[in-house]
């Protein structure tokens, strides 16, 4: 562990990702202290190993880091969807944004030296321009942003408020903008895992053998869950404050192919019927990243392949035949 203490609060600890940071904290050596969502207006009791507070509640807030008083601070709490952002855009912004800057303004007051990881995403660039959709161009940290939707908003908006702490305050400050990542405990509601829950309904006979998906010209730059929470780690020991760090694999995927690669692990023969409704109002044609940064100041890089990941996850629904 190089420059981080050891308590370590983790905020949304009870969402997808956040099951899988805690145990790589823990592994590490940390003490992870879990944050999961509360009721507004009600203020938390108790501390370890895990704290309840609505982080729109600016008192509450400030009252779990008192409580807490932890050395680092991972950000995960967040609305992450971008299909849920047209649908809920307030409530995205709120959540987001609203609960980030209660975050970061209770950690100025009572824990300034707090080192912190706020989460950004990929939704934060704009799509390279027309003609590199086939993913060639990747997006580095450089790029210009252009947040297309309101979850996309909600997280270049997180980053503002990172930076101004920063400047503001020193406050330790550094920011990841993780690509598509997927793993088991996704829920419902991203690609792999609304392909895979029809793939193993259908393995097990309990659906007919059409699946139902949405835009698949999209391309996408796909990690494991579990690789991105290394980089969480090491971002947080190592990565410079005020500073922004792509995670990704570098290679983009249309969701096409990746629809053809999760067909083909699960062995089964389906039909594949496009259904408008399912596409976004906006959608951003082609999201690559390129991991240098990260590679060459922290030599992080993802390990697991990908067809791993998708058994893995077609596992995690009951997919016969994995
Ligand atoms: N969800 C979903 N379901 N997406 C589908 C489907 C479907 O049946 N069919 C095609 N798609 C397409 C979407 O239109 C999109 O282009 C792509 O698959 C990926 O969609 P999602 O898995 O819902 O993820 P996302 O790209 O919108 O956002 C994810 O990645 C961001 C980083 O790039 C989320 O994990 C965000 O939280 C994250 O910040």
């Amino acid at each position: 562990m190089t420059g981080v203490g050891n308590r370590v609060l983790v905020t949304g600890a009870g969402g997808f990702v956040g099951d899988h940071l805690v145990a790589a904290l823990r592994r590490a050596g940390y003490e992870a202290v879990e944050h999961t969502l509360g009721q507004r207006g009600v203020t938390p009791v108790g501390v370890a190993p895990g704290v309840t507070c609505d982080l729109r509640d600016e008192t509450a807030v400030l009252h779990m880091l008192r409580d807490v008083s932890p050395d680092a601070v991972i950000h995960l709490a967040a609305q992450s969807s971008v299909a849920e952002s047209w649908q809920r855009p307030g409530e995205t912004m709120a959540a987001n944004l609203a609960g980030t800057a209660n975050l970061l303004g209770a950690i100025r007051d009572v824990a300034p030296r707090c080192r912190v990881l706020t989460i950004g995403s990929a939704e934060e660039y704009a799509s390279p321009s027309r003609g590199s959709e086939s993913g060639s161009e990747t997006l580095d940290e450089d790029s210009l942003c252009m947040p297309a939707n309101p979850y996309a908003l909600s997280k270049y908006a997180v980053w503002l408020l990172a930076r101004q702490f920063y400047a503001a305050y020193s406050l330790s400050v550094v920011h990841a903008r993780p690509f598509n990542h997927i793993g088991p405990g996704q829920r419902v509601g991203f690609v792999v895992t609304d392909f895979a829950e029809q793939l193993a309904a259908i393995s097990r006979g309990e659906h007919e053998p059409t699946l139902s998906v949405g835009n698949l010209e999209a391309v996408r730059d796909f990690t494991d869950v579990r690789d991105i929470v290394r980089a969480y780690v090491a971002l947080l020991q190592g990565g410079r404050a005020g500073d922004v760090y792509n995670v990704c694999s570098g290679k983009g995927l249309s969701v096409r192919a990746l629809l053809d690669m999760m067909i083909a692990v699960s062995g089964l023969r389906v039909d594949v019927r496009v259904n408008e409704a399912k596409f976004r109002p906006v959608e951003v044609p082609a999201l690559v990243g390129s991991a240098a940064k990260i590679r060459r100041e922290l030599g992080w890089r993802p390990g697991l392949p990908m067809r791993q990941t998708l058994a893995d996850v077609l596992r995690s629904f009951g997919c016969r035949g994995v």
